[in-house]
């Protein structure tokens, strides 16, 4: 069965190049009326430019709707702006994916907390508020499909990326908690993590390596996490075709009391607790309390 977005209006946040503006493409060549939004800066985030307007022309060239929004993902009024203008035009909002992004790579060391303080105001705050300024619609729809852009380098570290890996894991944990606020009213939030050559990735890659993780083979992973029939709370990996999800587990650990209630007797059980046999993904935070609570009441 195809999946296809008729009626829907989808909003691709940071789509004037690499990753969003292949998101924006695709949802305009299924169906979707696209609000491309961009401000167009440089890979820092400096600067601006008419990317999303471009990106627009080539969605209407196809046969497409779609509009441009400068707005940036870092200022909730702008945000809230952006959502209007979507449902002046268009009447309501059913797709957001949040993708826009930055990069100030520096070790910590050297890293300015301005230059921190601002990567986790374009991703995770970003995220938060264009999620935000979308959530009354969805609600009062019963429906809405949202995409956080989370990262290897979140998930599990990359060196230089203190911000970004901070910001990335956020939006993981933003993710987490929309999937289960969003539930009632069937809004369902995902979290992806892409590998791409991009304008981003374009030092770190080889020639080789950035044509083959291009920015189309990750729009199959995206598209699928906003569709009628997405997972919700699911952590994709996708780069050049390959698909993989991550999970944040929880070993069954061990329970430790009298004198092994110390830092020595976390000491020696350390293997034990982080024994991974009987190893669970909880589908809510309450879960770890539970399971405490059953090794302390003596069950399993
Ligand atoms: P990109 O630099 O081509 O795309 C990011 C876009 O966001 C740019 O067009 C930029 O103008 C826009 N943007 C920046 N600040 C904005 C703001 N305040 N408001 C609105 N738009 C803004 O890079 P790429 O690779 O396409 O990145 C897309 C997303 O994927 C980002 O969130 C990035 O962190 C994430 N990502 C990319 C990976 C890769 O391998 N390329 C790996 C992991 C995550």
């Amino acid at each position: 069965m195809s999946i296809r977005f008729d009626n829907k209006v989808a909003i691709v946040t940071g789509a004037g190049g690499g990753l969003g503006r292949a998101y924006a493409l695709e949802l305009g060549r299924r169906g979707a009326k696209v609000v491309v939004n961009d401000l167009g800066g440089a890979r820092d985030g400096t600067g601006t430019s008419d990317a999303a307007q471009a990106v627009v022309a080539e969605i209407e060239a196809a046969g497409g709707e779609a509009m441009a929004n400068g707005g940036s993902v870092a200022e909730y009024d702008q945000m809230v702006e952006m959502v209007a203008r979507a449902k002046e035009r268009w009447g309501g909002v059913h797709v957001l994916i949040n993708n826009a992004g930055v990069l100030r790579d520096k070790t910590f060391a050297k890293m300015e907390p301005a230059d921190f303080e601002f990567v986790l105001r374009v991703h995770l705050l970003g995220g938060a508020y264009a999620t935000k300024a979308c959530w009354k619609t969805f609600r009062e729809q019963n429906y809405g499909r949202v995409l956080m852009t989370s990262s290897s380098s979140g998930l599990f570290g990359n060196f230089g990326q203190a911000n970004y890996g901070a910001a990335k894991m956020g939006l993981v944990g933003l993710a987490k908690t929309l999937s289960i606020e969003g539930a009632r009213n069937d809004v369902r939030v995902n979290a992806l993590a892409p590998t791409a050559g991009t304008r981003m990735t374009e030092e770190l890659f080889p020639e080789q390596m950035y044509q083959a993780f291009s920015p189309d083979k990750v729009v199959p992973a995206a598209l699928f996490l906003v569709s009628e029939d997405a997972p919700t709370g699911a952590i994709l990996g996708a780069g050049a075709g390959v698909f993989a999800t991550s999970y944040v587990t929880l070993t069954p650990g061990a329970l430790l009391q009298g004198d092994d209630l110390s830092p020595e007797g976390v000491a020696a059980a350390w293997e034990a607790i982080g024994d991974r046999a009987g190893e669970v993904v909880p589908k809510t935070g309450a879960e770890q309390g539970a399971m405490a609570g059953k090794l302390l009441m003596g069950g399993s």
